[in-house]
């Protein structure tokens, strides 16, 4: 199958004017003169949320939000956290050893599912813990990300917005409600001095309720928690699919790599390959503040609405070389980042990042972090992880994203 593919742009940019080149699409996450131009419908469900938010204002939330992200958070998710998620999401897979006495699974469930964990903690939702409680939660956090990204749906988009809201819900009252509540409870023990600051949950929601601003409405948290919560699963369950894939052809092809799959640096450059040929969503657009003219002569109106079609961009070859569109984990592209724009550019930047890709400092096992895509790769790799020759994968047609649908995998060494 082919497996890098040239997506089409979705219905809803043409007519628009859209960019395709590294330069162009650069110029303009960074510019000033832009403000964020996705999610105009799904307010109800990002609105206001970090995301839409600029300059100023962003500047401030994204502060406040920083901390998630230090050094020691990041050691202390992975190794806390993740590494035993990672563990028992596997360990639930024995349930379908078959009569063959082979371990199934279907990487794209089994990724969600870990992610869905990832990203409770990260947010601050408690209960997902059981495999049936991330099924639920993961079913819920699946709909907020239609929700949230109704302007690509095919569906009636005000019926959209109703239906998930009504969803939403019910996710209030089952996992976020008292998750809040509990937070508040701890946050009120700190201010009366009966626990210290480092007995509070590392997780946004603690972060929000602890410093809270008077000009947020009582809803904000749960926009942020939205947020977090689908940008943090939908991106990288997306992404492994497509490493695995591109590792499995890379094998094939270069047996003498097989060996480096336990190798986290090798695992790592396939991760950046693997995110930059494979977008998170079909194009970044933003609105012009003020009439623009690009480096290229180009002039956009104040108000206007540009989209950034990175997949392109991130394709370009005057930036990643000749062979730009193949998945290469030897590429070296010393003057912009190996994974291009998988994480954006400018002010919105993936705040998220080195949940992903780890700290570069990583020298050995103490220090730094590897990231989930590596973890990941390297628990799925310690699984014997194999595809299944009964059935190949095959990409989603239920959306523009370039993302597997099924990816049925043996698991050979469970
Ligand atoms: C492979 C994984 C990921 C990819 C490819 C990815 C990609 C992106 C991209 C392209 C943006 C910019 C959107 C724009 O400019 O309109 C973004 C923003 C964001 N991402 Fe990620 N992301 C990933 C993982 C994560 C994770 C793990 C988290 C959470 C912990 C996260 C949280 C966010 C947030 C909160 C923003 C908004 C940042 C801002 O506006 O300042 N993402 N991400």
């Amino acid at each position: 199958m082919e497996t890098i593919r040239d997506m089409e742009p979705p219905p809803h940019i043409i007519g628009i004017k859209h960019f395709v080149d590294y330069k162009t699409v650069d110029e303009i996450l960074k510019s000033k003169n832009f403000r964020q131009g996705s999610h105009q419908e799904s307010q109800p469900f990002f609105g206001d949320s970090l995301l839409t938010i600029d300059h100023g204002e962003h500047f401030e939330r994204r502060r406040l939000e920083a901390p998630l992200f230090r050094k020691e958070a990041l050691e202390y998710y992975e190794r806390e956290e993740l590494l035993p998620l990672i563990s028992s999401s596997l360990e639930e897979c024995e349930q379908n050893r078959g009569a063959d006495g082979l371990v199934r699974a279907d990487l794209c469930l089994l990724v969600r599912n870990m992610l869905a964990r990832i990203s409770a903690v990260t947010t601050g939702i408690d209960g997902v813990d059981t495999p049936e409680r991330t099924d639920a939660f993961r079913t819920y956090v699946e709909q907020l990300g239609t929700g949230a990204t109704v302007e690509w749906s095919t569906e009636d988009h005000g019926e959209v917005i109703e239906r998930i809201l009504a969803i939403r819900q019910g996710f209030v009252e089952e996992f976020y409600g008292p998750s809040v509540e509990r937070r508040c409870e701890l946050i009120d023990q700190f201010r009366a001095g009966q626990i210290s600051e480092d007995d509070l949950p590392r997780d946004l929601l603690t972060l929000m309720y602890l410093h809270w601003n008077e000009d947020w409405d009582d809803e904000l948290p749960l926009r942020e928690a939205t947020l977090y919560t689908v940008a943090s699963s939908q991106t990288t369950t997306h992404a492994v699919p497509h490493m695995m894939m591109h590792l499995h052809e890379w094998f094939e092809v270069h047996p003498e790599d097989y060996e480096k799959r336990f190798d986290r640096e090798f695992l790592k450059r396939a991760g950046h390959e693997a995110i930059r040929l494979h977008l998170p969503s079909p194009a970044l657009l933003r609105i012009a503040l003020e009439d623009v003219t690009l480096s290229n002569g180009i002039e956009i109106a104040e108000g206007e609405r540009v989209a950034c079609l990175f997949t392109p961009a991130n394709r370009d070859t005057s930036v990643f070389g000749d062979d730009a569109k193949s998945f290469d984990p030897y590429r070296e592209v010393p003057d912009v980042k190996p994974w291009g724009f998988a994480f954006g550019g400018g002010e919105h930047t993936c705040i998220g990042r080195t949940l992903v890709t780890g700290l570069s400092a990583r020298t050995d096992g103490d220090e730094g972090t590897d990231g989930t895509l590596v973890n990941i790769a390297l628990a799925l790799f310690g699984a014997g992880i194999e595809l299944d020759p009964e059935e190949m994968p095959a990409f989603t047609e239920l959306s523009y994203h370039d993302a597997y649908g099924r990816f049925p995998v043996i698991l050979r060494d469970l």
